[in-house]
């Protein structure tokens, strides 16, 4: 009889338990929640300007750390803009420009489609150039790690 009595208590205590959370809550009035989009505005403002991050100077590239990196971008890419019919990093980047302006010409790997075939210009899987390439810059770690140059470019 005794297990009856305490599996008593221990249901009627579990039953009461809300009852005395609702009672905590009566006391501290209702505070709504603050809703705040991704980027730390109000979501009822105006779209926050996505251009939001510091364009760094044109410096030498930071050296790869392993060899099949998208090699990051050293210069600013302000206003390059990647359009349906017009891609500007190709205005400096094909192969019938980079000797005129210097820069390096995209890879051999940027001709092939996802089936292994080859194309005359830039694959349509490497047309949006900011999705693997990303100005660099020299930020400090967030958190600390132990990641280290790949063996072959050590
Ligand atoms: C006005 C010409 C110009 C435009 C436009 C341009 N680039 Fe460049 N880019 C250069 C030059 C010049 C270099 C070489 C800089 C160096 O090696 O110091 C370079 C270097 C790079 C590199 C480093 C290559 C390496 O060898 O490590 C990457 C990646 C790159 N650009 C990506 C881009 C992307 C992506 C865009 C479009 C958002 C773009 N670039 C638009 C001129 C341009
Ligand atoms: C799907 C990811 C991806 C996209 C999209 C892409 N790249 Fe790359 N890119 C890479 C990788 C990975 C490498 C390094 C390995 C290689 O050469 O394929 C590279 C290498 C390069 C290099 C260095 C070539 C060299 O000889 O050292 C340049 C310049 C470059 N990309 C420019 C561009 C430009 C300009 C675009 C847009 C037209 C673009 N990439 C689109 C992934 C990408």
């Amino acid at each position: 009889m005794k297990t009856r009595n305490l599996m008593m208590i221990c249901v009627t205590s579990l039953l009461l338990a809300p009852l005395s959370l609702l009672a905590a809550n009566e006391a501290k009035p209702f505070e709504p929640v603050k809703l705040q989009t991704l980027r730390g505005t109000d979501i009822s403002g105006p779209e926050a300007n996505s251009e939001n991050f510091k364009n760094e100077r044109d410096v030498a590239p930071i050296p790869r750390d392993f060899v099949q990196q998208p090699p990051l971008i050293p210069h600013t890419t302000k206003g390059y803009n990647i359009t349906k019919n017009f891609n500007k990093c190709m205005d400096c980047h094909a192969w019938s420009r980079y000797k005129e302006t210097g820069a390096t010409k995209v890879s051999l790997t940027h001709f092939k489609s996802r089936e292994g075939s080859e194309f005359s210009n830039i694959s349509p899987r490497r047309y949006f150039c900011t999705q693997c390439h990303v100005p660099q810059t020299d930020a400090k770690p967030l958190v600390a790690n132990k990641f280290q140059r790949a063996d072959g470019l050590r």
